[in-house]
């Protein structure tokens, strides 16, 4: 059983294989937190203080007593309202207006399988693989209950939390703050890891001390966003790669979030994870509830790989879904640097026979073959084909890239509508605007109100229609802006619409996903600006960034990379100089940075060389040959790319039977010393063969000391090294 209640106690313990959880109901009925770390046995009450603090209140109903306080008790679900002055997990608007919230224990129950979330993402397993444990508290005064879900998949050692709030009081309240995960420990000396950026240089890694304020990273965008990934960590200040404690939060939601980590007066830490409490006031009527996002917790005390390593494959086995999931995908050319706007379908023809011949398998035709889209001020919504363009109707472009031997993608956008279209004019009422006011403008677009079930319903019809007139394999779905003008015609509350918005594109995805399982849905947002474990629940694959220049993707993939599987980035071979910051790199480096995900091109295959088209061939073999590996494997960041010369990482076989490494070099300097790469994941005590070097080596001094690196003028060269172990 990984979870165990001790009636003796009053204690809910959760086992993972090498984590454990605890939380006890006290005297009063609080829920408080007691553990969470390596994986132990006992009732760790010890660990909780009692002292008389001076400005600290007791909550009612508890004997009075001076010691006894919720501002400095380590809790499951604090509230506002019962004398805790730190941040939150929820507040609750009641309908005396008031916003106190005293969560009492009610019951509980253990169950097997894991739980699911109407309507929303959610990390699933079969009845044999995990457990739900679900406590019911409840304030007793406005019979607002509060429904605590966990899940626990033991083998991954992995907890995720989700809430679920019920009014069962006679008013309506508001729901103004709900944050499913809150992690209060009794200690304070933490460093806060997030991942910050913007459009094309997402997901840039930030490591600092945890102080006496609150630290805190979000997004009001409505979306995940390209600022901040909706993930986290906190780990103690000696933690690295290999050693030390360390614990992941991850938001399984695409619309706005809230991560907080604060140290208190009294040195306790408080980290938490949830929904983006501005702009949120969401109604409950009698009877009614909300359902609160899920996040996936981890903790590893073997440092941030492991850790890591927990949310990829919990993520690529437990959230991606569809045919997919583990298979490696195929080789694509994207049209978008190829030819931007400008083509036609004798372009798109051209491009994939040349592709082909270099062994890509598919050829996605992006942005510009609908309605009047020319440029990207006008014709969003209208997603008819111009045939004009193509050539022909969509069907017949499709078979003409099918005759050559190439599957098909296809590019849409379908939440955003520029005013310059047909959409727009029959439709004026469906962006999201705030009557009387002039909207927001981004890229010349505004969103479509998808908080409107109309609204989704149409845009099922129209991907419908798309899916239904060709043999289309893929979709590229992106979406461009950030919603500013938080506003529906359908409701009175517009605090709910942000929230009924991300309902919309769920269950939008969720029908293309279901009644079109052949087709895989690559997601997207001007890049990586939804780059989220709630979008790779429904697109198993995201492109990772706008950004395609090798030199900077080894910092946004770096970021990347302490969450989400290898699976799920999208990345591509493009032009030199980048046509985002102009820098020049060679082919080779291009590769390997971009055979770190889903591997494809972007650029125009008539511009290049015999040599260049020679080479592309070399690496499309390469990468089919190696996919299994890079995707089923264990990923180890090797160096970082923020604070070392070289950027090396790793692919390491499960069974330790082999192990692909990668190193771009990212500086030169004069009389450059020799450089090592040491190697993880290998079995200790065991040889290895490298074919590059044709060298064998022992594993343990590959580990200790490294393979050697070669010295060689020029920037940014790129080495890969393939490890097999022989038998002894
Ligand atoms: C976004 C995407 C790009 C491309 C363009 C098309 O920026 O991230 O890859 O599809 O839109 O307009």
């Amino acid at each position: 059983m990984a979870i165990v209640y001790s009636r003796k106690d009053r204690t809910f313990t959760i086992h993972t294989e090498n984590t454990t959880y605890q939380m006890q109901v006290d005297p009063y009925g609080f829920l408080l937190h007691l553990y969470y770390g390596r994986r132990t046995r006992g009732c760790m009450e010890f660990l909780l203080n009692y002292g008389d603090r001076g400005f600290s209140g007791t909550p009612g109903n508890s004997t009075p007593s001076r010691q006894y306080s919720m501002d400095f008790l380590p809790q499951e679900l604090p509230t506002s309202g019962t004398g805790d002055y730190r941040s939150p997990a929820v507040i609750i608007e009641n309908s005396d207006g008031s916003d106190a919230c005293d969560f009492r224990f009610v019951k509980y129950e253990i169950r097997k399988g894991k739980y699911g979330l109407d309507g929303l993402p959610a990390v699933y397993a079969s009845q044999d693989e995990a457990e739900t444990l679900e406590i019911t508290l409840e304030d007793a005064v406005t019979h607002v209950r509060a429904r605590l879900l966990y899940g626990v998949l033991p083998e991954y050692d992995i907890i995720t939390r989700a809430l679920i709030l019920e009014n069962r009081g006679e008013g309506r309240i508001y729901v103004e703050k709900a944050q499913s995960a809150v992690l209060d420990f009794v200690s304070g000396d933490y460093d806060f890891i997030t991942f910050h950026g913007r459009h094309t240089m997402e997901r840039n890694f930030l490591r600092t001390p945890v102080a006496e304020t609150a630290q805190v990273i979000s997004s009001r965008r409505g979306m995940s966003s390209h600022q901040h990934n909706c993930a986290a960590i906190l780990c103690e200040h000696s933690a690295n790669e290999d050693s030390g404690k360390a614990y992941a939060l991850v938001h399984v939601y695409s619309g706005g979030f809230k991560c907080e980590a604060e140290k208190d007066q009294f040195n306790n830490t408080r980290f938490q994870m949830g929904l983006m409490d501005e702009k949120l006031r969401y109604p409950l009527d009698n009877g009614e509830s909300f359902t609160v996002p899920e996040v996936i917790m981890s903790y590893s005390s073997d440092g941030l790989t492991r850790l890591s390593q927990n949310i990829q494959d919990c993520i690529r086995e437990h959230i991606c879904r569809g045919k997919f999931k583990l298979t490696p995908r195929p080789v694509l050319v994207n049209s978008w640097e190829a030819s931007y706007f400008n083509f036609t379908g004798d372009v798109l023809v051209e491009l994939a026979e040349q592709a082909h011949q270099t062994g890509v398998e598919m050829l996605v035709m992006d942005d510009g073959w609908f309605g009047s889209r020319e440029n990207d001020r006008q014709g969003l919504g209208d997603w008819t084909p111009n045939e004009e363009k193509l050539g022909g109707t969509l069907g017949q472009l499709v078979q003409r890239i099918n005759d050559i031997g190439m599957k098909f993608g296809i590019w849409v956008e379908p939440e955003a509508v520029n005013e310059y279209s047909d959409l727009y004019r029959e439709h004026p009422d469906w962006a999201m605007k705030i009557p009387g006011r002039d909207p927001v403008r981004a890229r010349d677009q505004l969103i479509l109100d998808l908080s409107r079930k109309d609204v989704v319903d149409y845009l099922y019809e129209c991907m419908k229609n798309i899916l239904d007139s060709a043999n289309i394999e893929y979709v590229k779905w992106d979406y461009n802006r950030n919603i500013a003008d938080v506003f529906s015609l359908k409701t009175k509350d517009q605090g709910r619409v942000l929230y009924d918005y991300m309902l919309g594109l769920y269950d939008l995805l969720e029908r293309l996903n279901r009644n079109y399982p052949n087709v895989m849905i690559e997601g997207c947002s001007g890049g990586g600006g939804r780059f989220d474990a709630g979008m790779l629940y429904y697109t198993p694959q995201i492109w990772c960034s706008d950004n395609s220049d090798a030199i900077d993707r080894l910092r946004i993939q770096y970021g990347t990379s302490f969450f989400y599987p290898i699976s799920s980035v999208g990345s591509h071979v493009s032009v030199i100089p980048n046509e985002q910051n102009g820098r020049v790199t060679p082919l080779e480096t291009r590769a390997l940075v971009a055979m770190a995900g889903s591997f494809g091109y972007e650029f125009s295959f008539t511009k290049i060389s015999d040599e260049e088209r020679k080479k592309i061939g070399d690496q499309v073999n390469i990468y089919k040959k190696y996919a299994p590996l890079i995707h089923g494997g264990r990923y180890f960041r090797l160096t970082s790319p923020f604070e070392d010369p070289f950027t090396a990482w790793e692919f390491a076989a499960r069974d330790e039977s082999e192990a692909l490494v990668c190193v771009v070099m990212n500086e030169v300097h004069g009389n450059n010393p020799t450089r090592y790469v040491r190697i993880k994941g290998l079995e200790a005590g065991a040889m290895y063969y490298e074919e590059t070097t044709q060298g064998t080596y022992p594993a343990t001094v590959l580990a200790e000391v490294g393979l050697k690196l070669p010295v060689e003028m020029g920037e940014y060269h790129a080495y890969m090294y393939h490890l097999v172990k022989v038998s002894n």
